[in-house]
């Protein structure tokens, strides 16, 4: 197809997502045992331009080789998808993956969903400009709850994307209500290609979240300066260090910020107690045989169409069909 007949369109779609009220959510994990707070308050700008350095790091091998893996596979998912698509993409990528999807799909609409409205409307701008046969809907909205997908949609196959396997960052149960979430808005007869990191040893897994240069050590640290900012905290960030090692119970690589010191530390005007060695937990990063991951998209609805996977059985890309 001549992309040069297609006239693209671009409408931007504010769902309005409420703000959780963040002081609180951060309060209540910091006071529970274990003293806990959500990875998705990593990604405040310092913390988005460290996980960039992140995937870029020769010891976290997951962005490296999924793009190894689209590039050698993306022909064949596009022929496998057909034509007449809508690609929907759950959080907003400006990076090389969605270029590649969109080059190689050449769907009718995109649709990017993110929360970031500044990121959104920035990263679906910038995509618009360079693929201007593409009509482009950014959606401002929690995707990690239920939405609809605009009217503008309708009739075009829904191919929902996910990669990066931020699919671990969700508690299983989590994941599986996210892609029944995900089956509901494609609908039946929708495709989803997610990426997803297999377990392996144990060895691979720890230096990939303790790389020796440091960066996903201070990515966990600047959760703090997160906090110090939005919700004038006063950690200090010399008195933690960075722990992450690998539940083989849960199949998780656990990261975690231990104090250094018995240390009292004000958050949004309230005292939270750490004792020495007490740790903070900041993330799960579930790690998947492909049959358990499999089930759990066979709990939400999906078929695997074709699954595919790097020579050292690192990481997998799936095709599902949602039925
Ligand atoms: C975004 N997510 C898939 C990353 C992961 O590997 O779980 C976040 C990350 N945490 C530490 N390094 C990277």
């Amino acid at each position: 197809m001549n992309m040069g007949d297609r006239v693209g369109e671009f409408a931007f779609f504010d769902y309005e997502p409420g703000e959780a009220d963040m002081a609180s959510e951060v309060i209540e994990g910091l006071k529970g045992e274990p003293k806990q707070i959500s990875p998705k308050y990593f990604y405040d700008q310092r913390g988005s331009e460290l996980f960039e350095a992140i995937t870029e790091l020769e010891e976290y091998y997951l962005t490296r080789t999924e793009l190894g893996l689209f590039e050698a596979h993306l022909d064949e998912v596009a022929s496998l998808l057909g034509d007449n698509l809508c690609v929907v993409e759950y959080g907003s990528g400006s990076s090389l993956k969605i270029r590649k999807l969109l080059e190689a799909v050449t769907p009718n609409a995109y649709v990017p969903i993110d929360i970031s409205q500044e990121h959104l409307k920035a990263n679906a701008q910038r995509l618009y400009e360079d693929y201007p046969w593409l009509r482009v809907y950014p959606v401002c909205a929690d995707f990690s709850q239920p939405l609809t997908l605009p009217a503008v949609t309708d009739g075009l196959r829904k191919v929902g994307f996910f990669p990066g396997s931020s699919i671990g960052n969700f508690e299983p149960s989590a994941a599986c209500q996210f892609l029944t979430n995900v089956h509901s808005e494609l609908g039946s007869g929708g495709a989803l290609l997610i990426g997803v990191d297999r377990k392996k040893p144990v060895e691979i897994l720890v230096d990939a979240y303790n790389d020796a240069k440091g960066v996903t050590a201070e990515f966990n640290l600047n959760v703090l300066s997160h906090l110090n900012a939005r919700l004038r905290a006063t950690f200090d960030i010399q008195q933690f260090d960075h722990d992450a090692r690998y539940n083989e119970h849960d199949g998780c690589i656990q990261m975690f910020l231990r104090s250094r010191t018995d240390q009292v530390v004000e958050v949004d005007g309230q005292p939270v107690r750490f004792d020495l060695d007490e740790e903070l937990h900041t993330e799960n990063s579930y790690k998947f045989h492909p049959e358990e991951f499999l089930a759990i998209a066979a709990e939400a609805g999906f078929k695997q169409t074709r699954q595919w996977t790097d020579e050292q059985d690192w990481f997998a890309l799936f095709l599902l069909e949602a039925l």
